[in-house]
């Protein structure tokens, strides 16, 4: 068959991550999570103590950070910045408040837009975000957005978060994915929506595996 690219959109918690995981494992693709680059730069921003409305220094930091990609033996993708593996820190509540300040800045994104279309140039990824078939892969041959309800996403996102050991309330998940849809659906450049050419799913109440079936079935026609 022939490698295609694969765009995955979609709001916080809708499934996106654990979908397009297991789509690329069935596919032999690779699996790409933008919004952990997004996450890499803030913790960034975050260590240095970043004003996250300098959007100077915020721009220096994605531009000067070096982000990788790497499958361990388990076959997990870890995040590496700088050398280091933060594949963990960047999924604390302190980095959830704060990254989408930090890509909503548009020489963060111009950076990272970058970095992904060079991950995507040859082919045969399943790229997931907000703005991937929009901006940074527009001729993805298949684009797919996923959506659930607010709750709905929510309560998965809080029964992740309790099973890594973070204490939350769902009152403060719900409030915070919420906001990052508020903010990331209204930036002026790159907002979360659907390409006009995407299929939307609507994943309440449907298992990771459902969704994942069903994209098969509609990929398996075109590769
Ligand atoms: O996917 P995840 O929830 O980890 O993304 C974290 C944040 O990164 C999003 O809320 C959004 O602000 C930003 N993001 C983005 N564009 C992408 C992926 C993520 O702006 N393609």
């Amino acid at each position: 068959g022939r490698f295609v690219n694969i765009a995955i959109d979609g709001p916080a918690g809708a499934g996106k991550s654990t979908v397009a995981k297991l789509l690329a494992e069935k596919l032999g693709y690779i699996y790409v999570d933008t919004g952990a680059m997004y996450r890499a730069v803030t913790l960034q921003a975050l260590m240095d103590k970043i004003d996250m409305g300098d959007e100077k220094n915020l721009t220096r930091i994605a531009e000067s950070v070096d982000l990788a990609f790497k499958v361990d033996e388990t076959g997990n993708t870890r995040i590496f910045l700088n050398g280091f593996d933060v594949s963990q820190q960047i999924r604390t509540p302190e980095v959830s408040r704060n990254v989408s300040l930090v890509s909503r800045v548009p020489g963060v994104r111009r950076k990272m837009t970058r970095l992904q279309r060079e991950l995507g140039a040859a082919g045969g990824v399943v790229m997931e975000g907000r703005d991937i078939g929009t901006q940074v892969l527009p001729e993805a041959e298949m684009k797919f957005f996923l959506t659930a309800s607010v709750e709905e996403r929510a309560r998965r996102r809080h029964a992740e978060l309790i099973q890594r050991g973070f204490a939350v309330s769902y009152a403060e998940v719900l409030e915070d994915i919420a906001r990052r849809d508020e903010i990331d659906s209204h930036r002026a450049l790159a907002p979360l929506k659907p390409a006009s050419d995407a299929e939307i799913i609507d994943c309440t109440g449907m298992t990771a595996q459902q969704v994942v079936d069903t994209i098969a079935a509609r990929v398996s026609g075109r590769i």
